[in-house]
Formats: C-alpha cells, sequence, structure tokens
C-alpha cells in the first residue's frame, strides 16, 4: 500500500525539519508548508491523507486554513498543534471539524498515534479526490492579484518576452535560483494569454514521489494497480485547453522524462493502465531552479526533452544582480503585509534600507518577502530598524539557521522539546521588546489570551514587571 502523505503546515522552518523527520521515520510521505496559503494550494495539488497545522502563523492562522480546507475537503482530518494554554482555541476548532489537537510543547509519541488514528480513518472511509479540487481556473485567487515588480533592467527584458510570448502556445521553461518569482510568472503569462479562463493546472514535480508521478500526469483507468478502483483523468487532460505548469522539472526521473518526451512532441499519451490514446492541446511551461544545462551535460535530463521544454527561454536573475527592484518591492512588501496584519509601519530607517540593499539575497525575493512579513508583525507601528532584521541579514551570512539543526545523536523527542521551547521563548521575548514590556500588548500580537501569556512567562522564567 501507497505511504500516507501528511501535509505540516509551520512557519517555522526548524519546526517544519524536525517534524518532517519524525514523520519521514514513520514511513510517510511529507509535504510542508510555510503558510496557510502555500498550504491550500498544496493541498489543491496533491494528494493529501492528513494535515498537520500550526495554529499561530502570521497571515492566514491556523483557524483559517482549518476552515478553507474542510470546506474543500470536507473528510480530511485537520490535527492542530496548539500553545500551552489556549485550550479553548483548540476547542473552537474541534467544533468546526478539526480531527483532533495536540498541545505544545507536545509529546511525540502522542502526535504520532493522532497521525496514525487519523490515517487510518482515511483508509476506511475511502476518500475520494474530486477532480474539480484540482482545477485552479482563473477564478483562483492565486491568478488574480499579481503584482509583478521591477524596474530594472533585467526584469524590464523579462517582462519584454512575457509580453511577446504570453499569448502563443509555445512552450516556455523558466529558469532561475528559487524564490526568483518562476512561479509568479508562469500565472502571469496564463493571465494575459486568450485561455485566461481556461484552468492552469500545476504540479510540482518534486514534490510528487516518481512513482506516482506518471499517474498524476497522464490518469490511470480502473484496475491500473491495486487501489485504482475508479478511472481517474491527470493533469495533463485537465489542462485541455488551458496551461499545464510542469515545476522543478529537473527532479524529474529519466523514465518520466522519456514518457514526457513522447507526450511533448506527440500531443498524446496513455492513461497508466488505458489502451486509449489521449490528444490534448495545452500551453507548456515547465520551471526549474537547478542549473539544467549542466543537468543535461552530466546526462541527468534528456538533452531531446530540453530542447523540446526550452522552445523559448525565460531566465529570473538573482535578486542581487538587480538591487534596483529591492526599494520597491520592499515598499510593496510592506504595503501589503501592513494591510494583512492591521499594521501601520511606516518604513525603514536609513541603515535597515542600506543593509536590506547590500545583502545578497540568497533566498531571493521570497526571503526578502518573509523579512517584510515578520519585522511588519513584530514592529509596533514605527520604522523598521537594524533590530529587526534577521541575523543572516545583519551577519551577511546564514550561519544562525544551520547552528539550529539538532546535533546527531540527540534524540529527536528531546530535540522537538527544546526547539518548541526555544521557539516559543524567542517569540515571547521579542514580542514583549516590541511592546516595552507590555505583557497585554505582546499576548494580544501573540494572539493567546494575557493569561496564558503570563504562565509561559512563568514557566521560561521571565520576568513580569507590567502594572496589573
Ligand atoms: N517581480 C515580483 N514582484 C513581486 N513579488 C514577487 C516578484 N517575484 C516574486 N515575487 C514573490 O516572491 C515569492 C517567491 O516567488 P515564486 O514562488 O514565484 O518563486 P519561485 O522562483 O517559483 O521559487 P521556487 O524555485 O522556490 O519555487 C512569491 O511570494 C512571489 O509572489
Ligand atoms: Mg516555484
Amino acid at each position: 500500500m501507497e505511504p500516507a502523505q501528511i501535509l505540516i503546515v509551520d512557519d517555522e522552518p526548524n519546526m517544519l525539519k524536525v517534524l518532517g523527520a519524525l514523520l519521514k521515520r514513520e514511513g510517510y510521505h511529507i509535504i510542508e508548508a510555510m503558510n496557510g496559503e502555500d498550504a491550500l494550494e498544496l493541498l489543491e495539488e496533491h494528494h493529501v491523507d492528513a494535515m498537520v497545522t500550526d495554529m499561530k502563523m502570521p497571515g492566514m492562522d491556523g483557524m483559517q486554513v482549518l476552515d478553507t480546507a474542510l470546506d474543500r475537503h470536507a473528510d480530511l482530518p485537520v490535527i492542530m498543534i496548539t500553545a500551552h494554554g489556549t485550550i479553548d482555541t483548540a476547542v473552537e476548532a474541534l467544533k468546526k471539524g478539526a480531527f483532533d489537537y495536540v498541545t505544545k510543547p507536545f509529546e511525540w509519541s502522542e502526535l504520532r498515534s493522532v497521525i496514525a488514528k487519523a490515517v487510518q480513518t482515511v483508509k476506511l472511509g475511502s476518500r475520494e479526490v474530486g477532480v474539480e479540487s484540482i482545477v485552479m481556473g482563473h477564478e483562483g485567487s492565486a491568478v488574480k492579484d499579481i503584482s509583478l515588480i521591477g524596474s530594472s533592467e533585467p526584469m524590464q527584458q523579462v517582462f519584454d518576452v512575457l509580453e511577446k510570448v504570453a499569448d502563443t502556445p509555445s512552450t516556455v521553461l523558466i529558469t532561475g535560483e528559487s524564490g526568483t518569482g518562476k512561479d509568479l510568472i508562469a500565472k502571469e503569462m496564463h493571465a494575459r494569454s486568450r485561455w485566461s479562463e481556461k484552468p492552469f493546472i500545476k504540479v510540482n514535480c518534486a514534490a510528487i514521489p516518481s512513482e506516482l508521478l506518471e499517474s498524476e500526469l497522464f490518469g490511470y483507468d480502473k484496475g491500473a494497480f491495486t487501489g485504482a478502483v475508479s478511472t481517474k483523468p491527470g493533469r495533463f487532460e485537465l489542462a485541455h485547453g488551458g496551461t499545464l505548469f510542469l515545476d522543478e522539472i529537473g527532479e524529474m526521473s529519466p523514465e518520466m522524462q522519456v514518457k514526457l518526451l513522447r507526450a511533448v512532441q506527440d500531443k498524446e499519451f496513455e492513461r497508466v493502465g488505458g489502451l486509449k490514446t489521449y490528444k490534448v492541446e495545452t500551453r507548456l511551461i515547465t520551471a526549474t531552479n537547478i542549473d539544467i544545462k549542466k543537468a543535461v551535460s552530466d546526462g541527468r535530463f534528456r538533452e531531446d526533452l530540453y530542447y523540446r521544454l526550452n522552445i523559448v527561454n525565460i531566465e529570473l536573475p538573482p535578486l542581487r544582480e538587480r538591487r534596483s527592484d529591492i526599494p520597491p518591492l520592499c515598499a510593496h512588501f510592506l504595503g501589503r503585509f501592513n494591510e494583512k496584519l492591521e499594521k501601520n509601519v511606516g518604513g525603514f530607517d536609513e541603515q535597515a534600507k542600506a543593509r536590506l540593499e547590500s545583502y545578497d539575497w540568497p533566498g531571493n525575493i521570497r526571503q526578502l518577502e518573509n523579512l517584510i512579513e515578520r519585522a511588519v508583525l513584530f514592529d509596533g507601528n514605527g520604522l523598521i530598524g537594524l533590530d529587526d532584521l534577521p541575523n543572516e541579514v545583519l551577519d551577511g551570512e546564514a550561519t544562525h539557521e544551520t547552528s539550529r539543526v539538532p546535533a546527531e545523536g540527540i534524540g529527536l523527542k528531546e530535540a522537538v522539546k527544546a526547539e518548541t521551547s526555544r521557539i516559543e521563548r524567542e517569540l515571547i521575548v521579542r514580542a514583549l521588546e516590541q511592546t516595552k514590556g507590555n505583557v497585554t500588548q505582546a499576548a494580544r500580537h501573540l494572539k493567546i489570551s494575557r493569561k496564558s501569556m503570563q504562565i509561559k512567562m512563568k514557566e521560561l522564567g521571565l520576568r513580569d514587571d507590567s502594572p496589573r
């Protein structure tokens, strides 16, 4: 039987890392999202057997994710991770249909058995994934609120190409480092085509286990393999008349590359276990953040397929090669997060501005976006200064993250516990700093009650000297 696939949602990368490692050890397939929006998108793109989500996240919180996820997938078991002392929220989540909850810092054995139970329930209930749920049409919010920033010379060139090819059927390969905007460009291309009202279907080739990718792309017929109890069309069929976006194409296995080549070359394919040949008309866009030319010369990616996909190439330059885009991007994200988080942060002070413009941004626009979201979240309503910037930006190197990976030999259970309290402590201290020690305000920032804040502070040995 296929291992169950679990979607983990948490805004804290280390938490994702640790939880992911623990669950992988249990034999699950893992998909990860760092915020609610991504989680919901992934949910449309993949078969997910159970979702584990943190309650407290910037932007969409766990409760909103729960609501929307259950709207679309009523049977999905959702497990909430709630902070210690927020039992009311947990109960509310259960009322809304959450499968269960665990409180932080959690016992791994508890979470493990809750997940096992959730997965079992799904298997017994033989949940069917609705085809509509996979189609992200033009109405889908993801396509609508596009705002591409880029007045730098290299981005202007990108926009020129985009303009010229968007409304043509030519196959496009988008390359560029992680976080440079490949997804956004693919969506924009669809939005500017005459088939923008038709489906835009995205498949993340790296997120789908390779043995499942063929049936995802081409579908399967009843009885094709154990578990194929019905017939299911693949993403190629679903994208008929619209755009098919194959992301992370560089990760595709050699066997799949052959199958894709045929589909691209002859515009036809068969479903897994099926005899009928299907013809589809779909605009194909692919993307990768690896050096695909090198993959070709190393023999990891088929040359013939590369030429088929690379009819038009859009190469997105890393942010450090278009520094003049940094200030307008900062302004754009500041406005967006002020609105989303109901804040009124005025801007950046001179030192912070200078640092943001000189930093190298290995994670490109996504890293900048996350940084600003965090700074807006924690800043009161003043200006963002150097002390609102994370260490890796201040030091110019990302030593911070790696030093936090649990050392080998430390039990994972302890690591999760230690990591959880470290994160809690950091967030609480930070919130208190921002509110100059005002516990009520800090609690509000963290979306917990004043009472639980005080309990937490006591646990962590933090002093409460705000007036009662
Ligand atoms: N030109 C731009 N203007 C405004 N926002 C942008 C721009 N380019 C990217 N972004 C934002 O930056 C984030 C990362 O972009 P995106 O997901 O498209 O990157 P990517 O290249 O697909 O990354 P990955 O390789 O990790 O998949 C997104 O939130 C996107 O909205
Ligand atoms: Mg992407």
